[in-house]
């Protein structure tokens, strides 16, 4: 056993109707808060990206619109077998603490160390990389913009998250809200002005819309892969159940409002695409926000205003990304996967601020190489890989202790969610075997040998703790309590 000390906290730090003194983060997550971070991490840069791209592996508008939908029910199907899970095993950490529970220390630890290290940087590095690159678009009108623009503004933004993000739980969220409502604004007025467009009788793109439909699997599961890219962040109020309110309701609720309402929004917004521009227009407008083919037709010259919106929907994604990220390192770190300071809390502020602040320096490392496109494939493959372990997990629980759980969800469902999360990470390995693949399956492995030396035989060097005390009051941070009652 790790020893794991607890400190007496200052009253202004415990919450007393916790009990003992402890600290522990607080239930402060409402349900409106949930939507938003569900929604507000969902909706980022993809839905303005995406679109393209679904176009270009489908070949037609009702293969496009099809993927579309079919990631909506894929991701809702994810949701409803998440939801279950989160409500019988009640601690925070999302796939992580599932895997844990269901597989054990190794499969976990291996989850952790390529999400921690890896996934959860290259998201937030890969939302704030759109972010920035639709933030200085308008500044750049004709021209291409510098890339060291692009990144240092990226960085910039990540480092606005940190220090948001471990000041305060609830200007987090506060911040998550403000920005959902705006990004749901804008998606509203794309909905209405294709709504306007199809009215006037443009519907080109609608005649023959099956015509040159993609069937062949590697095509469909890359397609899948942008759409689902853009419903990313479905389960991400899973990492921080510990800090929701009346988790058992609020979970499932948050979850079946936020992911429909984002299904519709994405496929009328798709349509909105295709009652502006004929799938030609589309494929060669480059990003479709940002070339202002679309919005010359629905906005005239208020392309900046777009580019604005983007930008402002990926801030708000990037800040939902960071928040539940922070928290995988943070619970890790508690469950001795990490080091121990990765899961202390600021004595004041009630924050994960080390796991944060990690986090946020694997992300800026990331932006350095990063390009979207390949951190979208390559995110999405390894996110697939463990969406599917924790799945199979939850089949097993299912199975084992069906005379006694209480399931709200029928086991069909978990079932179609594992299939396809196999075939999600077959088809392109199959289809078009890259060799970046075999790069993320050797660094998943890699931690094994890190597991068996620092994890399982405990091997720390000296100097380590002699470290974490020296940040502990460098940082005030100090050792934390679960927060499952
Ligand atoms: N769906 C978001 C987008 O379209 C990306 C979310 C990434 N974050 C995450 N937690 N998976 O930009």
């Amino acid at each position: 056993m790790r020893e794991r000390r607890t400190v007496d906290s200052s009253s202004s730090a415990a919450d007393p109707s916790e009990g003992m003194g402890t600290l522990r983060l607080k239930r402060e997550v409402g349900l409106i808060s949930a939507v938003s971070l569900i929604a507000g991490t969902m909706i980022g840069s993809g839905i303005f990206m995406s679109p393209e791209w679904v176009l270009y592996h489908m070949g037609s508008p009702a293969g496009s619109l099809i993927i579309w939908a079919a990631c909506g029910l894929l991701v809702m199907f994810g949701a409803l077998s998440y939801a279950e899970l989160g409500t019988i095993i009640k601690e925070s950490g999302g796939d992580y603490i599932y895997i844990l529970r269901n597989f054990g220390s190794l499969p976990a630890f291996l989850f952790a160390y390529t999400s921690i290290i890896v996934v959860r940087p290259a998201s937030v590095a890969g939302v704030s990389l759109s972010f920035a690159k639709y933030a200085v678009a308008p500044f750049y009108q004709g021209c291409s913009t510098p890339e060291v623009v692009v990144k240092c503004t990226a960085a910039s933004c990540i480092l606005l998250l940190t220090i948001i993000n471990c000041l305060n739980v609830r200007l987090a969220t506060a911040i998550m809200n403000i920005f959902t409502v705006a990004k749901l604004l804008v998606l509203l007025v794309i909905v209405i002005g294709g709504v306007v467009l199809l009215i006037n009788g443009h519907t080109q793109s609608f005649q023959d819309a099956f015509q040159n439909t993609t069937t062949g699997i590697g095509p469909v599961g890359v397609a899948f892969y942008q759409g689902l890219w853009s419903y990313d962040g479905w389960n991400n109020l899973n990492f921080v159940t510990e800090e929701l309110r009346k988790p058992e309701v609020n979970l499932p609720r948050a979850m079946m409002i936020a992911i429909p309402l984002v299904t519709c929004l994405y496929l009328l917004v798709n349509v909105s695409y295709f009652a502006a521009l004929t799938p030609a227009e589309l494929l060669s407008s480059g990003a479709v926000a940002v070339n202002g083919d679309r919005q010359n037709k629905v906005l005239g010259n208020w392309v900046w205003v777009i580019s604005l919106s983007v930008a402002l929907s990926s801030f708000g994604s990037a800040n939902g990304t960071f928040f539940s990220g922070g928290r995988v390192c943070y619970i890790a770190s508690r469950e001795g996967h990490m080091p121990d300071i990765l899961s202390m809390a600021h004595v004041r502020c009630l924050t994960p601020s080390p796991a944060l602040i990690f986090t946020s320096a694997m992300a800026l490392i990331m932006i350095i190489p990063g390009n979207f496109s390949s951190i979208v494939n390559f995110f999405s493959f390894t996110a697939w890989l463990f969406y599917g372990t924790t799945i199979a997990g939850l089949l097993i629980y299912m199975v084992l202790y069906r005379d006694v759980l209480l399931s709200q969800v029928p086991i069909i469902i978990p079932i179609i969610v594992l299939i396809a999360s196999v075939y999600l990470v077959l088809a392109p390995v199959i289809d078009q075997p890259q060799i970046e693949f075999l790069y993320v399956i050797l660094f998943i492995l890699s931690g094994i040998i890190v597991y068996f030396p620092l994890v399982h035989y405990k091997r720390h060097p000296q100097f380590l703790q002699r470290i974490t005390l020296h940040l502990q009051l460098l940082l005030e941070v100090a050792p934390t309590a679960k927060n499952t009652n």
